[in-house]
């Protein structure tokens, strides 16, 4: 069995071959971070040009790379959606493209279900596990129970966790993406110089919320009139501190939470850019040991957007005989829990 996928919903252009057996024939990513730096965040007309000037080059390349043709693939898989919208369109485009031309099944993917199963194609992962989704565009904790079978714990009141790194390093002059900038500035700091907030630390339910903190962070800045370059990283450190903090106590709840659904599981997986950030990964391994759980971090590589997880993804729907008509339209908000299930007390809205 053998599956081409097709990712173009944010800021990577990315296409992948991947196997029934979770072999990953071909991986091609190519980031569009150059074109978006200079306005220090994704311009979605800027990403939608560039998903439109490359993918076909990216394709032919994931085929040539995996030594395939068309028609040896089984499925063509897309994204398609949530995301930019501009970007979802080409890549749900070319996918259908692709399928209509070959007479190959379309299988449209929620990137969110692609990042959801990323764990099953790398460590073979059997349902259910709980999984914390960290990137720029989202942060949310799911019980993954089955294909197609998500249920929300809790989701981000406000910014995404990427967001607010990507904002502080901006207030901090570190650069972009925020990410790594903080990252590495916070290792030079002092991350008990500024005492900063700790956003629904000790609430009860599972959700995200960043704002505070990220003004918290821009009053500290405003309150010391210029900070040095020691300051700064002393800054970037409380403020990973901060997040990685709440980050792990919101985990502590879920984990509590997915205990009483599934009892007996027990692996918590990481996914999206910011499981790349070490304090966060620190926090979570003792957050996770301290309950028992297990922490599975894929690869950095399918952590972060890529085509070989929307594969992968769609191989697991088809695998159930699942596929989608040419006529499915493109979605930029596509809950993964359309009834969005949530448990008693597990926060307040999504
Ligand atoms: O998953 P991703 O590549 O793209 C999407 O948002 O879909 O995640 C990118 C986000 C950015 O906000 C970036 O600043 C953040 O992940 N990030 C990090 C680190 N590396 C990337 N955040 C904290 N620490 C890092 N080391
Ligand atoms: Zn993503």
């Amino acid at each position: 069995m053998l599956v081409l996928g097709l990712e173009t919903s944010c800021d990577e252009t990315a296409a992948a071959v991947v196997g029934g057996d979770r072999t990953i024939f071909a991986d091609v990513v190519l980031s569009q971070l150059s074109e978006h730096r200079p306005f220090g965040g994704v311009v979605p007309e800027i990403a939608a040009r560039a998903h439109l000037d490359h993918l076909d080059g990216i394709v032919a390349e994931a085929l040539r790379r995996a030594n395939v043709a068309i028609g040896d693939l089984d499925a063509i898989a897309a994204t398609a959606g949530p995301g930019l919208i501009g970007g979802v369109m080409v890549g749900a485009m070319t996918g259908k493209a692709i399928a209509a031309v070959s007479g190959k099944p379309f299988i449209a993917v929620n990137h969110l279900e692609g990042h959801a199963l990323t764990a099953r194609l790398t460590h073979g992962l059997d349902f259910p596990y709980l999984l914390l989704l960290v990137s720029g565009g989202h942060c949310q904790l799911l019980a993954v129970e089955g294909v197609g079978r998500y249920r929300r714990l809790g989701a981000t009141l406000d910014d995404a966790a990427g967001e607010a790194f990507d904002k502080v390093a901006k207030m901090l002059d570190l650069g972009y993406p925020g990410g790594p900038a903080v990252q590495e500035a916070a290792a030079r700091g002092d991350s008990a110089r500024f005492v900063l907030p700790r956003p629904m630390k000790g609430r009860p339910g599972c959700d995200f919320s960043f704002s505070g903190l990220k003004n918290a962070v821009r009053m500290t800045i405003a309150g010391a009139g210029s900070l040095d370059s020691q300051g700064r990283a002393d800054l970037a450190a409380s403020f990973q501190r901060a997040v990685a903090e709440s980050i792990a106590d919101r985990v502590a709840h879920a984990i509590d939470a997915f205990a009483r659904l599934h009892p007996g599981a027990g692996n918590l997986v990481v996914a999206g850019g910011v499981a790349a950030n070490k304090a966060l990964r620190a926090a979570l391994v003792e957050t996770a040991g301290a309950r028992g759980f297990s922490l599975v971090a894929p690869p950095l590589a399918l952590c972060t957007d890529n085509g070989a997880m929307i594969a992968w993804a769609g191989l697991e729907r088809w695998r159930l005989g699942q596929s989608d008509g040419l006529d499915f339209a493109p979605r930029p908000r596509w809950p993964l829990d359309p009834g969005a299930k949530r448990l008693p007390g597990a926060g307040v809205k999504a």
